[in-house]
């Protein structure tokens, strides 16, 4: 029988998940929306897509929970995306009512759950799931550092003439501006990258990468980035399903580890059938650390803004 994901939220990010998930065939999909007729509508042209794209899983739209009841994973994209000049911040006053009724229901229908949350302001919405649902920490679990690392590897493969898959990198942090990539350990073929490219270049890659949300929003002006964030929520769902084990950088609840407590951040994270199977401590430098740090930092002030 196939498992079951479910997508709440039938925007943008939404349906590029849903459709993606269909294309790699990992199971069935419930496309769940607020808006009547808008999932319906959505997940009826995908079902006849199928016979085109040899879609093996089925899918449903709906505006109700009942469907989408015993799913092994559920993706929350629901809420409302960036507009140009607003931050991912300026969110949160929206999105946590959103997230945190969405989680509310997606426990009640589907206890055994792993979640994944893409909706932003991203580490913050993490604490919101985390609380609404009631779930263990391991089984919430936020996309940032897949998309923020893809954006870099992408970066850096376009300035270098190279192949994104030949390069390997991190990016940790908090999803905003203070993300952290962790230079000493993006490597290409095993070899440093800085034996590829100077600092200044670098540092202006780097820049880019953080900037990688802001740049798509000033361009689209209407909504901001979804095919990239589709394909790294997908591949954390993926790692799920298939119970891969793969270590990918995702934002998770932190309780001691790089010697930060109670917060949501993005880490390297065993991801697994059981969600956030362990967190991968890394040896950082001082620079490095100190930027985490920073990235906790502004984490923890919107967290505190979200319980006042
Ligand atoms: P969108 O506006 O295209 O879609 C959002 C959907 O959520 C809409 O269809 C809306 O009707 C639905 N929705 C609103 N309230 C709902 C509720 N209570 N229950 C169910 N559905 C509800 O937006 P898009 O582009 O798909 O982005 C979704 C979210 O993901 C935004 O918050 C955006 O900022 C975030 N995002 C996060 C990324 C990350 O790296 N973590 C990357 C890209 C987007
Ligand atoms: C992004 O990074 C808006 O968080 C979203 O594209």
């Amino acid at each position: 029988m196939n498992k079951k994901i479910t997508v709440v939220g039938a925007g943008n990010v939404g349906a590029s998940a849903a459709q993606r998930i269909l294309a790699k065939g990992l199971g069935d999909v419930v496309l769940v929306d607020v808006v009547e007729g808008l999932a319906q509508g959505k997940a009826l042209d995908l079902m006849q897509a199928a016979p085109l794209e040899n879609y093996r899983g089925n899918i449903s739209g709906t505006t109700s929970y009942e469907e989408s009841a015993n799913s092994s994973v559920v993706i929350i994209t629901a809420g409302i995306a960036r507009k140009p000049g607003m931050s991912r911040d300026d969110l949160l006053n929206i999105n946590k009512d959103i997230v945190g009724g969405v989680a509310q229901q997606v426990a009640r229908f589907s206890p055994q759950a792993v979640l994944i949350v893409v909706s932003n302001p991203l580490d913050a919405m993490c604490h919101v799931a985390l609380g609404a649902s009631g779930f263990s920490k391991k089984r919430v679990v936020g996309m940032a550092g897949v998309l923020d690392t893809a954006r870099y590897r992408a970066f850096l493969a376009a300035a270098l003439g190279i192949n994104p898959s030949e390069i390997q990198a991190m990016v940790l942090g908090g999803h905003g501006d203070t993300m952290v990539p962790l230079t000493g350990y993006t490597t290409i073929a095993g070899i440093q990258i800085s034996s590829f490219l100077g600092e200044a270049e670098l540092r202006s890659i780097e820049e880019r990468t953080r900037n990688g949300g802001a740049e798509i929003v000033s361009l689209l002006k209407t909504g901001s980035a979804f095919y990239a964030p589709a394909s790294s929520a997908v591949l954390m769902a993926e790692a799920i399903i298939s119970d891969s084990k793969r270590v990918l950088p995702c934002s998770a609840l932190l309780e001691g580890e790089y010697g930060l407590n109670g917060i949501f951040m993005g880490v390297p994270v065993l991801l697994g059938a059981g969600g956030v199977e362990s967190i991968i401590e890394l040896t950082l430098s001082p620079a490095e650390k100190e930027m985490l740090s920073k990235s906790a930092q502004s984490v923890a002030e919107l967290v505190a803004k979200l319980k006042g």
